[in-house]
């Protein structure tokens, strides 16, 4: 029996590979940037398997593209790049690995809240520049992060362990989210329940944990900056499109707020030129990027790929009627 056919868009991790070696031949994009679409489009003519990083739309022209295709595995938690009804039309198995990165992706929410508040990346420039002359009771003053009130927006595994965090800080931890969560995991974190305006204006560290979805998309908009304390700072580790990019510009322009961590852009990789001030601490969507959860992720996917192919179920399929199906 030939061993079916996958492309994958990236070279992923020995570990990955590994898995996928037995019972799968895989084509690996090797170049170090990302393969062309039309590259994609003709590779994927002949493919069953498709694993794919988060820049890679998996759509109507991707499927049509791919007649043969019997499973998309994203290696990302996040899916919006991901058509999932389209996929179900087409009998397509979408994937992605949710799970991992989780207290990753919270370490640097952490990363970026404490690098903003406390001025970190205009010390290291000062540092790093020779132009240090001496300690000086003023300088690079920032704000305390210990005993302040943070708001989490989107109380999911991940939210929850920003919130996890918070107690070593001695914060007050409140969150938003569609859902109130149980009673014990409240009380497990301390962690008080808001709705979304009380949060704005009680919150002075507000970290976005929300997939993007039509109901979150722009979920940060001019009314909300105006709601927020001109102290307060927002950490966005999620999507970029979930904040009205060009209104957080003109809040952090007009001193509607203290500042921004951001991981994450409307336009991704390009990044609004007036975001790069001082007060915004940038990163380029690096929060899951340790190499011990980079590497989980992409064997995840690959180890979705391989079930499938053994007639087993993925333990991460986003569509599962494609499966019920006769
Ligand atoms: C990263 O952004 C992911 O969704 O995994």
């Amino acid at each position: 029996m030939p061993k079916p056919k996958v492309f994958a868009t990236h070279r992923l991790f020995e570990a990955a590979r590994k898995i996928l070696q037995e019972t799968c031949e895989v084509e690996y994009w090797a170049k170090p940037e990302r393969p062309p679409r039309e590259e994609v489009l003709q590779r994927l003519k002949d493919k069953e398997g498709l694993i794919s990083l988060l820049t890679e739309k998996v759509n109507e022209e991707l499927l049509k593209a791919a007649p043969k295709l019997r499973i998309a595995a994203n290696v990302a938690v996040g899916f919006d790049n991901i058509d999932v009804a389209a996929c179900t039309k087409r009998g397509v198995v979408a994937t992605n690995t949710p799970g991992v990165l989780d207290e990753t992706t919270a370490d640097f929410a952490w990363t970026l809240l404490m690098a903003v508040a406390r001025r970190l990346s205009e010390g290291e420039a000062l540092a790093r520049s020779g132009n240090w002359k001496n300690w000086d009771l003023d300088q690079l003053v920032g704000t305390d992060v210990w005993g302040k009130t943070l708001g989490i927006v989107g109380f999911g595994r991940i939210g929850r362990a920003v919130a996890r965090r918070a107690s070593g800080f001695q914060m007050k931890v409140i969150y938003t989210d569609a859902v109130r969560a149980a009673a014990d995991v409240e009380k497990e974190l301390k962690a008080e329940f808001r709705d979304m305006n009380a949060l704005l204006t009680e919150s002075d560290f507000i970290s976005v944990h929300v997939p993007l979805l039509p109901e979150t998309r722009r979920l940060f908009d001019a009314a909300k900056f105006d709601q927020m304390k001109r102290t307060a700072f927002l950490i966005n580790t999620s999507r970029g499109q979930v904040v009205d990019e060009a209104t957080l510009v003109a809040a952090l322009e007009a001193g509607k707020i203290a500042g921004a961590g951001l991981d994450v852009y409307e336009n991704e990789p390009l990044i609004h030129p007036r975001l790069k001030r001082t007060n915004v601490v940038l990163a380029p969507h690096m929060a899951s990027a340790s190499l011990e959860t980079r590497t989980k992720m992409a064997c995840i996917a690959a180890e979705n790929v391989v079930a499938l192919f053994k007639g087993q179920r993925p333990a991460n399929v986003l569509n599962p009627e494609v499966l019920k199906a006769p």
